[in-house]
């Protein structure tokens, strides 16, 4: 099978491509849904349902979410409904559906898309790719081996506060800094990583990374810093790739 349909659920927003596995590029249009609110599992189902609809699609579907997941099962939900904790997403998006649905974190997602067809490909190191937008999500790979669901959005940093609630773009907007100031936020978060993680390559990703240029000379750590090649449709894409490992 060529095109897989590739679902990006965020916190403001639901997107959708099909996308061609092969190569790793959308084929044709995205199509997005603003996220219901609240962010219940029956009404995000029904929101994942319209974009399977619009492309009239039947087959496997990849989805990247925005929690810790499990086997399918949400663990977490730091911007999403609380009801998710505990409920099976895939079953869930399955069921609104009609096809089956494999379902991954958000960010993990992103990284594997950069991995493979952006900006990571070929990078042997230690690579952390971070997801800037409402929250803060990171995918860790050594040698292109992922450990899923890192979660360093949430490390409690600094003054023992979660650091997405510092440093995202979602916490830039809600305490109304400038993009400036948010750069200082974020650097001093990418040097916290560093002396935990100690990555020879950070890839910034997400809504944020459009703007890198505005603030790239902001950030100053040892390891290289660059914006994700395939930028917002890292996550769709690797979904996409997420759900073709899983039939294949
Ligand atoms: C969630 C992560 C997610 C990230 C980006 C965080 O709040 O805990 O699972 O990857 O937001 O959406």
């Amino acid at each position: 099978m060529n095109a897989i349909l590739g679902i990006d659920v965020g916190a403001s927003g639901i997107k959708g491509a099909l996308v061609d596995v092969h190569n790793g590029r959308l084929q044709g249009e995205r199509f997005r849904v603003p996220t219901p609110h609240p962010s219940t599992p029956e009404a995000m189902g029904g929101a994942f349902a319209e974009i399977v609809e619009f492309f009239n699609y039947k087959g496997p579907i990849g989805c990247g979410f925005p929690a810790i997941v499990k086997h399918g099962v949400a663990q977490s939900a730091a911007n999403i409904d609380e009801s998710w904790i505990g409920t099976n997403a895939e079953q869930v998006f399955g069921q609104h559906t009609g096809c089956p649905v494999f379902v991954t974190n958000d960010a993990d997602a992103a990284g594997m898309a950069e991995m493979r067809y952006g900006v990571g490909k070929g990078e042997e190191g230690v690579v952390m790719l971070i997801t800037i937008g409402t929250g803060l999500g990171t995918a860790l790979f050594y040698k292109g081996m992922m450990i899923p669901n890192t979660e360093l959005g949430h490390l409690l940093w600094p003054h023992g506060k979660s650091a997405e609630a510092y440093a995202s773009s979602g916490a830039r907007e809600r305490l109304k800094i400038s993009r400036k100031e948010w750069a200082e936020r974020f650097n001093g978060y990418l040097l916290h990583l560093e002396r935990l993680f100690s990555p020879d390559l950070f890839i910034l990703g997400g809504g944020e990374s459009k703007f890198f240029e505005q603030y790239k000379s902001q950030l100053h750590t040892q390891a290289r810093v660059i914006p994700a090649k395939l930028l917002n449709n890292a996550g769709i894409i690797g979904a996409a790739v997420y759900a073709a490992e899983q039939t294949s």
